[in-house]
């Protein structure tokens, strides 16, 4: 779903506890992988508790446009019919993943050895984000692209028709390039290796040896080596998403900061290139036992009891970073409430988000009379103990965790918090607004 629609402002007012259960939906990168992986299969992928976000969703329209069969059954419960490893055929169309970079990523680096050609776009936002990054590994395999300056979407991909393997060691902490490179790898003939000095998600790993890929990883001083052996015959799973960890940090984060709050949020993943939020916020002085763990989708969670709880700032350390990549908006709201400064180093990471997140949390956080420190890598944010005043309008660039972010803050501050566009939440979260409401949270 490119272009972007009519802005919807959302505000978060001031409010009483929050108390009750967060069912949290599906987590949106194993949900994309299991669409995407599932398509490589020979034979029918059965899926349950999809998160039915925009964009996943696009996802789906794009497997299709490759080929495969998606069809959804009911809520959450998908079914997909792959083409195989190389069966995917070339689109009549533009490929549009609307505001996904791991949609765009992943499917490019799916499609890039195979002798199909294919042209894809995306929302304001996502035609602002770096492509090179997967397109110059890609280059490695034989394929060749056509986008904009920088790479920028809209970008035409030709898939390399005599793929070779590579050696590949990802330049930046990215599960998006790590998986796009994997996903490339399994139409080339031969062993690639991809080592990637930092350990980031590792959702495609356990994913594709689930599905049956020849995958190695072996863990060494220079940091993960990913062997995988080209040309598999993937076979169909049945696979149970589990709830999203990068979702379940906003009701969490809010308990933490709305006095008198205290809600269960039953299975969240710790998987520990996914959890660093949850040792941070504990670091910090956060009320949150970890209850129950087992399981679920071939993911270890745990259900999570949340209290207000009163904060210090703290170092966030910067190795931890890839394990919370996604949730430092958040933490940076919860940081203006304790007391002290919070420190965040090793972030740059996050200017090339949805947004540039280190800007937009910057400038929010201001304007809601919070003081920060800021340059390319670092965000600092000077905790105010508890009262934090609020009351302004936040611009949130189609960045579904900007919104919800300040959302969250609005519900502790002195005053309420508008942001200008809530509508890109339905990328990620879609029932977000209810599931706050149904805590007791005032958003309108
Ligand atoms: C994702 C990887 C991360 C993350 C994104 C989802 C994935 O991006 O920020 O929301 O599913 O692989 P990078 O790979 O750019 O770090």
């Amino acid at each position: 779903m490119s272009g972007h629609g009519t802005p919807e402002p959302m505000t978060a007012h001031r409010s009483g506890p929050l108390k009750g259960v967060a069912e949290i939906p599906g987590d949106k990168s194993i949900s994309h992988r299991a669409l995407i992986f599932g398509a490589m299969a020979v034979g029918e992928t059965k899926i349950t508790g999809l998160l039915e976000g925009q964009d996943v969703l696009d996802t789906a329209k794009a497997m299709r446009a490759f080929g495969a069969d998606v069809i959804q059954h009911g809520p959450g419960a998908w079914s997909v019919h792959g083409v195989g490893v190389g069966g995917f055929r070339e689109p009549e169309d533009v490929i549009d993943c609307g505001n996904s970079g791991t949609g765009v990523r992943l499917i490019m680096g799916t499609m890039a050895t195979s002798p199909i050609s294919a042209t894809f776009t995306g929302d304001a936002s996502l035609r602002k984000r770096p492509m090179g990054r997967v397109t110059d590994p890609l280059a490695l395999f034989g394929a060749q692209s056509y986008g904009r300056k920088g790479g920028r979407l809209p970008l035409t991909l030709v898939g390399a028709a005599n793929p070779v393997p590579v050696q590949y060691t990802t330049p930046m902490p990215s599960a998006q390039v790590k998986s796009a490179v994997l996903l490339a790898a399994l139409n080339a003939p031969g062993e690639t290796v991809v080592t990637e000095r930092e350990a980031t998600r590792d959702h495609s790993e356990r994913m594709l040896a689930g599905f049956g890929a020849k995958l190695h990883v072996e863990r060494t001083n220079a940091g993960n080596v990913i062997t995988l052996q080209g040309q598999p015959e993937l076979r169909p799973q049945v696979v149970a998403v589990p709830r999203d960890p990068s979702s379940a940090a906003f009701p969490v984060c809010a308990a933490v900061i709305v006095e008198g709050s205290d809600i269960l949020v039953p299975g969240v993943s710790q998987n520990t290139t996914r959890n660093g939020l949850y040792p941070t916020l504990v670091e910090m002085g956060a009320d949150i036992t970890f209850e129950n763990p087992r399981e679920e989708g071939g993911e270890p969670v745990a259900d999570l009891r949340v209290r207000a709880s009163s904060l210090k700032g703290i170092e966030v350390p910067p190795e931890r970073a890839p394990s919370m990549i996604d949730e430092y908006p958040v933490l940076s709201v919860v940081a203006a409430f304790a007391e002290g400064k919070t420190v965040m180093r090793g972030v740059k990471e996050l200017r090339v988000k949805e947004s540039d997140r280190i800007d937009a949390m910057a400038r929010g956080l201001e304007a809601c009379g919070v003081t920060i420190e800021e340059d390319e890598d670092t965000l600092i944010v000077h905790g105010l103990g508890g009262k934090v005043p609020g009351g302004a309008t936040v611009a949130t660039h189609i960045d579904h965790r900007i919104a919800m972010s300040f959302l969250v803050l609005g519900l502790a501050s002195q005053k309420p918090v508008t942001v200008d566009d809530g509508s890109p939440i339905a990328t990620s979260f879609p029932i977000f607004g209810k599931l706050m409401a149904d805590l007791g949270a005032d958003i309108r």
